[in-house]
């Protein structure tokens, strides 16, 4: 009996395959078989350690303008690869990534006088799996139009999901929910699982390029299908010529270090397309910014109005002697005036407001070793940014402002483009959303405007990471998540668990600029943080991003000089990092070792039960002495009263195979140094 015979016949399933194939991950755990039925529909499914993980799943496509692709088709050729290799990240939460996949690719053909062909590739690596399809060049009809896309994860055990409602206003800026897999409704991706005998699974996508972003609906039970982004254009995804969707990726791992540890969605990227990107400085930046957030400053004119030059002048002179590379004005332009919310149409790029000299400030802050970071809030209107896009890079690369936060204040569905893209003056604007195919395309169209100018781009309210920084490393970081900012807004308003879960749903996607260290724990009006100060700490060891900010005023950061040390000392680029301790939503500690030094830094986040954590030294080299400078929450600390603000501090010396146990207050943290030879 032929391999492909017997597979056929070992198969469970209603109509039987008339063709199918496997792959196997490196080490052989994880199992993909691609089939198809005898009415020639194309099916896959995974299995882990002889388990099946996902059940038989079809594939195929819904179209606008031509019949449907998922049925009486059958395989024209196969083809196999692997790949055992290593690269090397500008910078990141690891220096070095493992590419290890073994590769199957089934060219589909119709049985049809007129037939098309479709090309589904499949990767099995040991921690996860991905596949997307390809479709090639056709002579007589060059224009794809994608109406829905019918990718299955019928998800076979139960579990519990860790996730975000997709299509609802809040865009990405929500508290997740954890319900068992059969109650999600629409998801946002990455999704998270934790099934019954404990597999970690999360569900996303890799090189979202040129395409609507996934959402997963559930249709039954634990059956799920691919629920494209919508578009004005009526197809969800319009293509000319050959093209390749995004990768739908499936990270596979036993245990929650093993979802966190895990490089997936960027092996599935291409490389950098930018070359040399060392001129991008990981780095921390302070800013004006958390007066506008808690209401004291505005970004409007006036009285209260942010960015002034005199300002801006004491934050960089705060930062020279602190240390920040960066310091980020928001409200310095000309636009903010009136209601800027979801319209964006008088937004200048280039024109200062007058209470705010920007060359002079660019110059000063130059001159002090500081960088001023830049911001174009868009308030959605990507017709009125695209035309100034060119001019706006220019102006911030000329003055040597080599970050640039971005912003898309919009309710979902609310970006406005122009029908005819960039045509000045616009004949017809539409809305689109903020991960539909025109707004990916923008997204890449100012990453790639601004790395011209050797700016990196850090979005808010952006589309969702899905690995790109590895093709495009001057995509630094996005938002992407409810951030700090909503703790400014209301009492606990990210509840003490919301960063515990960001980083087993959110962060698997990659850096985001949460925004941590306000050491104060209060919000406008005197609101109180679920969060102890030390946890604001932790959270530059749990919230990976390559430029970290201090949110907080400078004047309450100058209050905690000893927080302070912490913040200044702490690496914006790692050599490497594990999840040395932590649960889906409960608790998450972090080993980091600095890119730039022989440091380790050892710490993280904790919800609202408060616990001991032990931590063992057995990353630490051999034969080495550590000096362990600990900063952790105070005897009865709690995020719920004035105790919020008790933070100990204690030093020792430590070397490989020691243990340390650390008290966690409930909303608490910790955040420890380890420097050799002291
Ligand atoms: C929302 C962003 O998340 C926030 O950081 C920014 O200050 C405002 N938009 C204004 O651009
Ligand atoms: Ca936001």
């Amino acid at each position: 009996m032929s391999r492909h015979a017997l597979i056929a016949v070992l198969l469970l399933g209603t109509a039987a395959p008339a063709w199918a194939a496997t792959v196997s991950s490196p080490d052989g755990q994880i199992v993909v078989t691609v089939d198809v039925d005898n009415e020639g529909k194309p099916f896959y499914e995974v299995a882990r350690a002889g388990k099946p993980l996902i059940a038989r799943s079809q594939l195929g496509f819904n179209f606008t303008d031509e019949d449907p692709l998922r049925r009486n088709m059958k395989v024209e050729g196969e083809t196999r690869a692997q790949a055992d290799t290593r690269w090397e990240q500008p910078w990141g939460e690891r220096r070095w990534v493992a590419d290890k996949h073994k590769e199957l690719a089934v060219t589909l053909v119709e049985n049809s006088t007129t037939p098309r062909r479709l090309t589904v590739r499949v990767r099995a690596f040991d921690n996860g799996i991905g596949f997307r399809y390809e479709f090639p060049e056709r002579a007589a009809k060059p224009e794809t139009r994608i109406a829905e896309e019918l990718t299955e994860f019928v998800v076979a055990p139960e579990g519990n999901a860790w996730w975000i409602q997709a299509g609802d206003w809040n865009r990405y800026e929500q508290i997740y929910q954890q319900t068992p897999i059969d109650a999600v409704s629409m998801a946002h991706t990455p999704i998270t699982m934790r099934l019954a005998d404990g597999t970690h699974l999360s569900f996303h996508e890799a090189a979202l390029v040129d395409y609507s972003a996934m959402w997963m609906q559930r249709l039954t039970d634990r059956r799920f299908r691919t629920h494209l982004s919508p578009s004005s254009r009526g197809a969800k995804v319009v293509r000319t010529g050959a093209f390749t969707t995004p990768w739908r990726a499936i990270r596979i791992a036993p245990n929650a270090a093993g979802l966190v540890e895990n490089d997936l969605e960027l092996n599935l990227n291409e490389p950098n397309k930018l070359g040399d990107v060392s001129w991008f400085r990981p780095a921390k930046y302070i800013g004006i910014w958390w007066g506008m957030i808690s209401g004291k400053w505005s970004w409007a004119q006036g009285p209260q109005h942010g960015a002034t030059t005199a300002r801006t002048k004491e934050y960089i002179d705060f930062a020279a002697k602190h240390g920040f590379r960066g310091v980020l004005v928001e409200g310095w332009n000309v636009g903010w005036d009136g209601n800027w919310f979801g319209n964006g149409r008088d937004y200048s790029f280039t024109q200062a407001y007058p209470d705010w000299d920007l060359q002079e400030l660019a110059a000063y802050a130059k001159k002090k070793k500081v960088r001023l970071i830049g911001h174009h809030e868009t308030g959605g209107n990507i017709d009125v940014y695209e035309r100034q896009l060119v001019d706006a890079m220019k102006l911030y690369g000329d003055l040597g402002i080599d970050v640039v936060k971005t912003g898309y204040v919009a309710d979902a569905g609310g970006i406005i483009a122009c029908n005819a893209d960039i045509a000045a003056p616009c004949g017809t604007q539409v809305m689109e959303w903020h991960d539909g195919q025109r707004q990916v395309q923008h997204h890449l169209r100012v990453v790639e405007e601004a790395a011209k100018n050797k700016v990196a781009v850090n979005p808010h309210e952006p589309v969702k990471d899905t690995g790109l920084r590895r093709t495009y490393p001057n995509w630094v970081a996005r938002e992407g998540a409810r951030g700090q900012e909503y703790n400014a807004w209301s009492p606990f308003a990210n509840g003490p668990d919301h960063e515990p879960t960001l980083v087993y749903t959110r962060m698997l996607s990659g850096p985001m600029d949460y925004t941590p260290g306000v050491l104060s724990v209060t919000g406008g009006n005197g609101v109180p943080m679920a969060s102890t100060v030390a946890k604001q700490l932790g959270l530059y060891l749990a919230i990976y991003s390559p430029i970290q900010m201090a949110a907080d005023f400078i004047e309450s950061l100058a209050e905690h000089p000893r927080e302070l040390e912490f913040i200044k000392a702490v690496p914006a680029d790692w050599a490497e990092s594990r999840l040395v301790a932590g649960e889906i939503g409960d608790y998450a500690i972090f080993a980091r070792k600095d890119r730039n030094s022989s440091d380790w830094y050892v710490g993280g986040i904790n919800d609202a039960t408060a616990r001991e954590v032990t931590v063992s030294f057995d990353f630490l080299d051999a034969g080495k002495s550590y000096r362990a400078t600990i900063w952790k929450d105070g005897e009865g600390a709690t995020y719920e009263t004035e105790a919020r603000h008790r933070i100990a501090y204690d030093s020792k010396v430590v070397r490989k195979g020691d243990t340390l146990t650390l008290w966690l207050a409930p909303g608490g943290g910790a955040a420890v140094r380890l420097q050799p030879g002291r």
